[in-house]
Formats: C-alpha cells, sequence, structure tokens
C-alpha cells in the first residue's frame, strides 16, 4: 500500500473533519459551500484507491450526515432519520432524475409521463423536526448527524416561527411531525450585523450563520431577539392519516392551514417541463428574493409512490437537490484602490485573489465608501465573504476576523484625489468624498469624455474606455469639444489604431454634431439628470438658452425636478468651469428639437415670440385639461411670457379651467376674474401672434 496515500487521506480527513466542525458546530465556516463540496470529492477521488473495507474508508468524514451535537444541548434520537439529499444540476440531469424514476417504478413512454412533480425552493438554513402530541409542540430539533439531534424546543417556542398549538380545523392526527427550514431573511441579517457591530460583538458571514447561530443559543432570550423565520418542507403523519393527504402539495396546503409558514413559489403537479420552467424562473428570481436559496428539491408528488421507491443509504430515491453554484465565496482582500468616477466620487474598490462566485470569476468588488469599509470591518489582507447575486455587481460582505493575518493593515482612505492630487470633499450630510478639480482631474475627463460619447447622449460609436482614456491621456481631449476638432493624423498615434478605424470613428464624431436637445443634456452629466430628466428638460423649456438661464423655481416646476435637481442644474449652469465647456460645445454641435416628444412639439407651436397674449398676465390653472398636463399647460404659458400662480386673487389677469374645475373656478366668478376653457385655451395659443384679445369678460 503507498504510505503517501495513506498519509495523504489521513490529512485530508482530518482537514474535512475540521471544516464540518466549524460549518455545523461554530457556525462560522472557513469554507464557501463550493469550495467545500470540491475538497469532499477530492477525498472521495482519493479514498476510492483504497479497498473498501479499509479502516480509513470505513470512518472517513465522508459518511457523516451533519455533525454531532453541540456540547450544551440534550441529544435527540430522531424517530425518523434525518436525511440529505443527493445533488443534480442543469437541465439534462433532472431529465434523467425522471428517467430513473421511471425505470425504477417499471413504467414506459406514455405511462413515465403521467408522472407528476412538486418542487419546493431550497432554502439555505437550518434544518428542525418539529414534533406535535394532541396539535401541541413538544420537541423541536435540529438534524444533527441526521440520527440524533439537539434539541431547541425551548429555542423554536421562543423563536414565535410555529405555531405552538394548530389550527384545530386541520385534522392531522394525534401525532405528527414537520419539517422545515429555520432562516434568517437577508434584510434582517443586515440589521443584525450593523446592530452586533455596533455592540462590538461578533458579526456573522452569511444568513445561513446567523440563523443557526441564532437557533443553537444556550440562552433562548438572545434567540428570541433574533428575527427568524421559518418554512415548511415536509409532514410525517401517523397510520391513521396516510388516507387524506396523498401528494405533498396536498401535504403543504394542509400545514399552510395548519398555521404553518408555507413558501408560496413552488411548482405543484408539475409534468418534467414545468419542472424545468420553475428552476428557470426561480434562478431569474433568486436575487429579488429577500431570502437565500441554493437551489430547488424536486420531489415525486405521489406520497404512495415516494413510499414505492424508498431510500438508498443516505437519500431517498424520490426526491433531489437542483443546486446553482454559489452566490458567495471565500477568498483574500488582496488591496484596496480609490477609483475616482464622472462627478468626482472617490470609490474605495476591493482588489480580490480571483474566485468563482454565482458562475463567474471576480477579481473587484465595490467597497461603496470609507463608512462602508469601517462598518464591516475590513482590512488589507483579510480573508473576507464575497457574494455576487444574479446580474448584481459583486461585492464583499465581511471579514472573517478569525482568519485575520498578524500582519493585515487597516485602509487609510487617502486625503487627496489619487488621481489629480487635488483637494477632495466631503459634505456633511453625505458619505461619500469628492474630487473638486472637475474636467480638470484626468479620471473625470475620461469619465466625462466616456458619458459624452454613450450610446444614449450624443452616441458616438466605437469611443470605448480605453480610446477615451488614450485621448486624455495623450492632452488630445482637454475639453469635450476638443473631439470635434481632432484629425486623422492626430488619431492615428494612438494605440491599434489604422486608417480605416480612425475615418469611421471621425465620421461618427462628425455625426454626432446634429443631436437633439434632450440627449445634449443628458450628455453634459450634469449630476442628478439622468436620461429621463434630461428628456424631460429638453421637452419642457424647448431650448437649450432658457434651460440654461431657468431659476430654481422655474426648473422645479419641470416634472420630477425636486429642489436637488435643480439646485444641481442651476449649479452647473453657474461654474465658470462647465460655462467654458459649453461655450466651446454650442460652436461645435447644432442642436436638433427632438420632434418625438409630444410635449415640446406642443411647445414649438407656441414659441412665437413677445407679441404672445399671455406676456406679462397672471394665470391659475384649475381642473383636468384633455390635450395637455398641468404642468405642460403651465410651460406652454410661461413660454408665452405669462406666470402662472396657485391661488385666484383680484390681480389674476385669466383662470384657465379644465374639467372638474373646483373651488378656484367659483372664486374666479365671484371676483369677476375672466375664466377661458380648453377650447378658447387652444385656439388663444394658436392666434397669439395676431395679439388680438380672443376672450371677453
Ligand atoms: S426536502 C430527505 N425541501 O436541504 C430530505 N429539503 O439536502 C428531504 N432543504 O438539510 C428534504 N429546503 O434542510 C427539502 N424545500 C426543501 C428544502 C430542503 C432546504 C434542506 C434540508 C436538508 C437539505 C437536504
Amino acid at each position: 500500500m503507498n504510505e503517501n496515500l495513506i498519509k495523504e487521506i489521513g490529512e485530508r480527513q482530518a482537514e474535512l473533519l475540521r471544516h464540518q466542525g466549524l460549518y455545523h458546530d461554530e457556525d462560522a465556516p472557513e469554507l464557501s459551500d463550493d469550495a467545500y463540496d470540491q475538497l469532499a470529492r477530492e477525498l472521495a477521488a482519493l479514498e476510492s484507491q483504497l479497498e473498501p473495507e479499509h479502516p480509513l474508508r470505513r470512518q472517513s468524514p465522508l459518511n457523516n450526515v451533519g455533525s454531532p451535537t453541540k456540547r450544551g444541548f440534550a441529544s435527540i434520537t430522531h424517530e425518523h432519520p434525518m436525511l440529505s439529499l443527493a445533488n443534480i444540476s442543469g437541465e439534462a440531469s433532472v431529465r434523467q432524475f425522471a428517467e430513473r424514476i421511471a425505470g425504477l417504478l417499471d413504467m414506459e413512454g406514455g405511462q413515465a409521463q403521467t408522472l407528476r412533480y412538486a418542487v419546493d425552493l431550497k432554502f439555505d438554513g437550518l434544518a428542525l423536526s418539529l414534533r406535535y402530541r394532541e396539535g401541541r409542540l413538544f420537541m423541536a430539533a435540529t438534524r444533527g448527524d441526521g440520527t440524533q439531534g439537539e434539541d431547541v424546543t425551548k429555542n423554536v417556542r421562543a423563536a414565535q416561527i410555529v405555531p405552538l398549538i394548530v389550527n384545530k380545523n386541520i385534522n392531522l392526527g394525534s401525532m405528527f411531525e414537520v419539517r422545515g427550514e429555520v432562516f434568517m431573511a437577508r434584510s434582517d441579517f443586515e440589521k443584525l450585523n450593523a446592530e452586533q457591530q455596533l455592540k462590538q460583538e461578533k458579526t456573522f458571514a452569511n444568513p445561513r450563520n446567523a440563523a443557526a447561530g441564532s437557533m443553537r443559543q444556550l440562552d433562548s432570550s438572545v434567540t428570541a431577539s433574533r428575527r427568524l423565520r421559518f418554512f415548511a418542507y415536509g409532514l410525517l403523519v401517523g397510520e391513521d392519516l396516510r388516507e387524506p393527504l396523498l401528494t405533498h402539495s396536498q401535504q403543504l396546503n394542509a400545514l399552510q392551514e395548519a398555521g404553518f409558514p408555507v413558501c408560496e413559489q413552488r411548482c405543484s403537479n408539475g409534468q418534467i417541463e414545468d419542472v424545468l420552467r420553475f428552476i428557470r424562473e426561480s434562478e431569474a428570481r433568486r436575487p429579488e428574493l429577500d431570502f437565500d436559496i441554493d437551489g430547488v428539491v424536486i420531489k415525486l408528488e405521489s406520497l404512495a409512490l415516494q413510499e414505492k421507491l424508498g431510500f438508498l443509504a443516505r437519500t431517498p430515491r424520490f426526491a433531489v437537490a437542483y443546486k446553482w453554484p454559489s452566490e458567495q465565496a471565500m477568498t483574500k482582500l488582496l488591496g484596496i484602490d480609490c477609483q475616482v468616477g464622472r462627478t468626482g466620487a472617490v470609490t474605495p474598490v476591493a482588489r480580490l485573489e480571483p474566485v468563482r462566485v454565482g458562475g463567474v470569476l471576480v477579481t473587484n468588488a465595490t467597497l461603496h465608501n470609507e463608512g462602508e469599509i469601517t462598518r464591516k470591518d475590513l482590512w488589507i489582507g483579510d480573508t473576507v465573504w464575497v457574494r455576487r447575486a444574479g446580474d448584481v455587481i459583486p461585492e464583499v460582505v465581511a471579514s472573517v476576523a478569525d482568519l485575520r493575518p498578524s500582519n493585515a493593515r487597516r485602509f487609510v482612505m487617502p486625503n487627496v484625489c489619487p488621481v489629480c492630487q487635488g483637494p477632495l470633499e466631503r459634505p456633511a450630510e453625505e458619505a461619500v468624498w469628492r474630487c473638486i478639480s472637475g474636467l480638470s482631474c484626468s479620471a473625470q475627463r475620461v469619465q466625462a469624455l466616456l458619458h459624452f460619447a454613450h450610446r444614449r447622449a450624443m452616441n458616438i460609436e466605437g469611443l470605448g474606455d480605453r480610446l477615451a482614456e488614450q485621448l486624455v491621456e495623450q492632452g488630445m481631449v482637454r475639453h469635450l469639444a476638443d473631439l470635434y476638432a481632432l484629425t486623422e493624423a492626430d488619431l492615428l498615434k494612438l494605440e491599434r489604431m489604422g486608417s480605416k478605424l480612425a475615418l469611421k470613428l471621425l465620421d461618427e464624431i462628425q455625426g454626432s454634431r446634429k443631436a437633439s436637445l434632450g440627449r445634449f443634456i443628458f450628455a453634459l452629466g450634469i449630476r442628478h439628470v439622468g436620461e429621463k430628466t434630461a428628456k424631460d428638460l429638453a421637452s419642457f423649456f424647448g431650448d437649450f438658452e432658457r434651460l440654461s438661464q431657468a431659476s430654481i423655481e422655474e426648473l422645479e416646476r419641470a416634472p420630477d425636478v425636486g429642489p436637488v435637481v435643480a439646485e444641481s442644474i442651476r449649479s452647473f449652469f453657474q461654474t465658470p468651469a462647465s460655462l467654458n465647456e459649453l461655450r466651446l460645445l454650442l460652436d461645435c454641435v447644432e442642436l436638433q428639437h427632438d420632434l418625438s416628444l409630444p410635449s415640446l412639439q406642443k411647445g414649438q407651436t407656441t414659441t412665437q415670440g413677445p407679441t404672445s397674449f399671455f406676456l406679462g398676465k397672471t394665470v391659475v390653472l384649475t381642473g383636468e385639461l384633455s390635450s395637455y398636463s398641468r404642468e405642460e399647460a403651465q410651460a406652454l404659458i410661461e413660454s408665452l411670457g405669462g406666470r402662472v400662480t396657485g391661488s385666484v386673487s383680484k390681480r389674476t389677469d385669466f383662470v384657465l379651467a379644465g374639467q372638474n374645475a373646483g373651488s378656484k373656478l367659483d372664486k374666479a366668478n365671484s371676483l369677476g376674474v375672466t375664466v377661458i376653457d380648453e377650447s378658447k385655451f387652444l385656439s388663444a395659443i394658436q392666434t397669439t401672434e395676431s395679439n388680438n384679445e380672443p376672450f371677453s369678460k
């Protein structure tokens, strides 16, 4: 026998055992599920080289279902063992599972089609067995090693997650057992970790550990103080009750009626295609859920067929776990760099030892701001948990304090811009430091350029990250307007730039000279002015000059513009640097009124100059108009030189009354103020040029 092999297996078994202990007993794993599975697979491959009866194989930690019970909890022998499930992944494996079942049941083709499945989400928490006698909870236990678990009855009672007395109208028999998962919602986990941090107590790596740690407390009052949840996924009843409940889904419905929380998101009585659809939908919805799932559990619906199929050594034949890649993994925080964004925000970014999370290789993760680093207690050199849910940008969840090396360093926020060395500022109520050098900071210039060229802004195809960086680095673009002065010879000096590409890019740049007003406003990158606001501003103000001169009050009248946005726009148009950029840019572009915007079209027919009927008039709007929204009508009147106020007085020149006009109309009538209806208003805005008085009192 190969001594090295024996030695290696011994070492790996010890290692696996240690990780089992960390996971099950300490609720503080040092490996992600994927990494643990990998370790287990490697060990299994090594062990398979030994004789089946070799003592190292017989005593292997791979045979452990869960873990021995924790000191301090009474041990309970499960009436029915708590098993685990075989794992599968990929569509083909689901079909194989169905085929295997059909084969075992001696069903062929058409007959196999009649098999029905139930699919539940696979909750990532701690399994519980709850035993009820005469409708009352008398025993609650964790899974433990599958045969013996820990008595957590007191804690389950304290946590108030399941009925202590079930709804009497539902007959589940004199003795029954409910199986399910106790877990913590993501939102409650975030709150708990923040509180623990404040109290300088242990934080948890993920909601699963937090739930397990909270349930396995020797002091029930601690459990009671944590917000835990429970979903039931199984029911074991006595002989007397076998008849009425024939399927898994019927059992879950009965449990729900008896008062147990059952997850709404599940698939009942499905054919294999329904199962596959449910898996796809669940994976898509996974990031939106407020709790962690690591897959789904597919079960045969019929309880009679379940019984017929029976069990393998540690797993049932009638059910499997379909697993997705873990959304969380452990890795090393190698460093923290600071990036400067378009608005000057200085964002710390974690540089990570590459790790696969949710099926994707992650090397960086945003840390948002300085406060976040302190709150999560992240040190450079730490081992950290990284999380990536769906398309969400990866984030560092927590550090593993126990694994902090002695040479770990705290992160220090730079006190000058890491790119231009200019000063940083942080407004009192904000969490983010900003470089205030604007476009004179090259990082901001690159980002401003990329934003300007964006598909939904000036739409200059081909102007990507690397090109923007080079244009700025080479000093070719100091101002956005410099783009329009670039020549083929300039571009040919750049990396990987040939004549064909250069000409194409120049063509794109020239093409962007004719831009709609909305795109141009968006392209300026005014803080808080996104694409929609930019379009709204374009249609509301009609031309650039008017927008640039607008007061805070006027800006706030535009749709969805509140004080913060108005202030940001105003300050943009008052900053000498941006005015200079604008002056240069306006010489290069030819702004087009965007005729696709309905309210702008209306606005344009009305910009008829100073002879307007509304010039200098005070107007009050009341009721609803069918052709214009209130904001649009107001904008029209203002664009014709009128003033719109909120209440009717003797100084009001006209009241424009739409449908369902209320007390303002009454007041206008009582004060003898001229009232115009919508049709008069419409004819007025078309005849303003002739300056005749279309209204009479
Ligand atoms: S059914 C024979 N349904 O997954 C076991 N289990 O590996 C039948 N789990 O520890 C279990 N969600 O705690 C089932 N909807 C669900 C589940 C679920 C989570 C856990 C369970 C067990 C593990 C099975």
